[in-house]
């Protein structure tokens, strides 16, 4: 399993079959608006990519910079929110928003983007990545079930999650981390899916020792709870 094969492929296959999403520049445009990046990061934080569309359009509608939001009525924004469902993360948006206002912009590192409200460790890493061209690697449920393939990985979650984390982070490239990152969680959500994932178009195919093994479907294993 060779990095540079696999960033290669994974590359190539997105930028054919990029999903479309607002919040996204067409790959290989290089980085996008902070801002936007940030704001449909928080939306997906346990909320579906087709139920964050439309509330990202009106968010950056009402409010096209992080200027705007900052200036926002706590009860407008809290009410856009509505539906989107665990309010904390909408009052870290509008706290987040006004301490990127009084920066002046948002901070270019993992590190400056860690320190403001609301930016765990998995955001600062999208942001960082996607917004700013960081080679930062990007780990959600879909790049841990795409690695844990790649690599036929047999410890269960929670465990296996440093060991995997290790392996993305090997194959994370220096050129178009962002996209790379977007890709993975692409391939997640539309090939490597759970339950029956779609070998027969998977890029990776001839790279994934959990295909060679016949036991895709079954990885990751989780541990009993
Ligand atoms: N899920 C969370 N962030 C995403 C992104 N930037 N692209 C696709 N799926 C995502």
């Amino acid at each position: 399993r060779d990095p540079q094969v696999i960033e290669a492929k994974l590359l190539g296959w997105y930028d054919r079959h990029a999903r479309v999403l607002p919040w996204r520049a067409p790959p290989g445009h290089g980085p996008t608006d902070p801002y936007r990046v940030w704001l449909s990061e928080v939306m997906l934080q346990q909320t579906t990519v087709a139920a964050v569309k439309a509330y990202f359009e009106r968010f950056t509608s009402l409010w096209p910079t992080v200027h705007d939001l900052a200036r926002a009525e706590d009860a407008q924004v809290m009410a856009e929110w509505a539906g989107l469902g665990y309010y904390a993360r909408a009052r870290n948006l509008i706290a987040c928003a006004r301490a990127v206002a009084a920066m002046g912009a948002f901070p270019d590192t993992r590190e400056g983007l860690s320190a403001l409200p609301g930016i765990g460790p998995y955001t600062s890493a999208a942001i960082a990545a996607i917004a700013f061209d960081r080679a930062e690697t990007v780990v959600d449920g879909n790049v841990e079930r795409v690695v844990a393939r790649l690599f036929a990985i047999e410890t269960a979650l929670p465990a296996a999650k440093p060991e995997l984390v290790a392996l993305a982070s090997r194959l994370t490239p220096a050129r178009r981390p962002g996209d790379f990152a977007q890709a993975m969680m692409d391939l997640g959500a539309t090939i490597c899916t759970p339950r029956s994932p779609a070998c027969g178009i998977c890029p990776l195919i001839e790279d994934c020792a959990a295909r060679a093994q016949g036991i895709a479907p079954e990885l990751p294993r989780k541990a009993p709870k």
